[in-house]
């Protein structure tokens, strides 16, 4: 059974104490930090860039897990990687607007993690040229754009798949799940195989940032 890695997403944190939020989730025991980028058109929604990636940069020794849920992707690649993501994560959608295969190829180069997403609308079929390109799958369990949906059980079938895919292989991916994951929604993810478990609301809006990690890894 691989180590089960949370990895709070900062678009729930208290912006106004940004730092100090970064240093309370590492103290509580996070293993990733999950950076939500957001352009205002992949998305409806516009969150925050590189700069903000900085920052959180020189607060925490964890590894920064960022999700560009952006257009043209590639041509941002190389700001986040300066401002020291350690894995970069694309969605393979056609509206995502970029060269998947080349852009993973891109992250790699830049000596970061690649990751590749899709929406809970996006067929798991889409993802088959790209599986052997990339250390990571994310499955959204939410459509993205906003932190405190509900969980959406359906994209079990995705993970699991994903699970199956690994058992072929000699180099497993990381399956990692995002989108209403507390700690019921993260017992069904890692019972159908995920390992890394994304969380905003359920982690800073719980009053024990390091009780909640624990019940989501299910300590
Ligand atoms: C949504 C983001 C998710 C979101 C998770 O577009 O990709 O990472 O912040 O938030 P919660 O855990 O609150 O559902
Ligand atoms: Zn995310």
């Amino acid at each position: 059974m691989p180590k089960i890695l949370v990895a709070p997403s900062i678009l729930a944190a208290d912006f106004s104490n940004l730092a100090g939020e970064v240093r309370k989730v590492e103290s509580a025991g996070a293993d990733w930090v999950h950076c939500d980028i957001m352009d205002g058109h992949f998305v409806d929604n516009i969150s925050f860039g590189p700069m903000v990636v900085e920052v959180v940069r020189k607060q925490t020794k964890l590894p920064l897990d960022v999700h560009l849920m952006i257009e043209h992707a590639d041509h941002y690649v190389p700001r986040f990687v300066d401002a020291g993501a350690n894995s970069i994560t694309v969605h393979v959608e056609p509206e995502a607007r970029h060269d998947v295969a080349k852009t993973l190829q891109q992250i790699r180069d830049a000596g970061c993690r690649a990751g590749l997403t899709l929406n809970p609308a996006t067929s798991f079929d889409l993802l088959e040229p790209f599986l052997d390109k990339i250390d990571m799958l994310l499955v959204m369990t939410v459509h993205p754009g906003f932190g405190g949906q509900s969980f959406r059980a359906g994209q079990m079938e995705k993970v699991k798949r994903a699970a199956e895919w690994n058992k072929t292989r000699d180099r497993k991916i990381d399956i990692e799940v995002d989108g209403g994951i507390n700690p019921e929604t993260a017992r069904v993810s890692i019972q159908n195989g995920a390992n890394v478990l994304v969380a905003g609301t359920s982690i800073f809006r719980s009053r024990d940032y390091a009780k909640t990690i624990r019940d989501l890894r299910g300590d």
